[in-house]
């Protein structure tokens, strides 16, 4: 049977996609690996943190705060404050792309064990999003601030302006421009979106997301990472997801919201990961083939999943003081 059609049949009969060895044809290594990640019916151990792509260094911040039995807000918040501070990832933060227009714009989101949100949409000059984004959470009587507002907001709180457009981001626009063709790039340097999910040593789950958007998007562009329930989604009762990628498409099927509902109706992470995944590659003329989206999940019991259209999405996981990269299975090999 073609794949698109089991993917398909899959979703209408209501049988989650058979994890690793349906998909074994696509990668055995991946499969073999997720395996170790996936349902059991041992308890996983506490804390953990896993976060979209591999940033081991943001994980090790969370697993830091984690460890010391911290909450799991301040875990994801400084997790991917170390990838908004670095300017080699040129998806995130200070060195992110720009839009055509020259101008590095961040989208941000936050959410709690309480189901309290916060987010940032379209905020420049400003390196730390996420914080931005936490601060509009838990002192503001709002969910969302845009652009000019989260700025002056930021500045309100004490927020330097900087510069986020690097010279080896500006070069890679200058040259994008000589064309000037907009064709997103798959797994972009192996990174896009960060997102990250903790559940700290009391099993309280929150979580973030970070991102300076799709590279040379049309200017005032939003994307997924800043929409509650689309980027991002928490429910303390059953478990968090993240999304990376392709946000128009996270958006159109309200991605981690749906997620989130597939593990409270009984999914493994992994099996609503994959799910979400089918939704979107499933739909009649979908363009998948051109366009990543990747999902990780966790659930109250600490079971971690991932899954993307495309071969190399992967996710960093810090647990038992082991801090690993997890190849994601996945519908399209490279
Ligand atoms: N997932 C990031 C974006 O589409 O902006």
């Amino acid at each position: 049977m073609k794949r698109r059609k089991f993917l398909k049949n899959a979703s209408l009969t209501g049988v989650g996609l058979a994890v690793g060895t349906s998909l074994s044809s696509c990668n055995e290594k991946a499969s073999e690996k997720n395996k170790a990640t996936q349902t059991t019916s041992k308890k996983a151990s506490l804390p953990l943190v896993i976060a979209t792509w591999n940033v081991p260094n943001a994980t090790a911040k969370a697993w830091e705060i984690l460890q010391q039995g911290g909450l799991a807000l301040d875990a994801v918040e400084q997790g991917c404050k170390i990838e908004e501070a670095d300017v080699k990832n040129q998806s995130v933060g200070k060195g992110g792309l720009p839009d055509r227009d020259g101008n590095v714009t961040l989208d941000a989101c936050i959410m709690d064990k309480h189901g309290n949100c916060g987010s940032v949409v379209h905020l420049q000059n400003i390196t730390h999003a996420v914080s931005i984004a936490r601060h509009v959470m838990e002192n503001t009587p709002h969910v969302m601030l845009s652009g000019k507002g989260a700025e002056k907001y930021a500045y309100e709180l004490g927020f330097k302006k900087e510069n986020l457009l690097t010279e080896s981001s500006k070069k890679a626009w200058e040259k994008w421009k000589i064309e000037s063709k907009y064709k997103p790039i798959i797994n972009i340097e192996n990174h896009d979106t960060i997102g990250m999910l903790a559940i700290d040593k009391n099993g309280d789950i929150s979580g973030a997301c970070t991102t300076s958007g799709l590279a040379y998007k049309m200017a005032g562009r939003v994307g997924d990472s800043p929409i509650i329930g689309s980027g991002l989604f928490i429910d303390n009762q059953i478990g968090g997801c993240v999304a990376t990628g392709m946000g128009e498409e996270v958006v159109k099927t309200v991605g981690s919201f749906l997620v989130v509902e597939l593990m409270r109706q009984g999914k493994s992470p992994q099996e609503a990961c994959e799910e979400a995944i089918n939704r979107i590659v499933s739909k009649p003329n979908s363009d998948y083939k051109n366009f990543q989206v990747g999902y990780i999940a966790v659930n109250k019991q600490g079971k971690t999943g991932s899954f993307a259209i495309h071969q190399w999405f992967s996710m960093t996981k810090f647990q038992d003081n082991k801090n690993e990269n997890i190849q994601s299975n996945f519908v399209i090999k490279a």
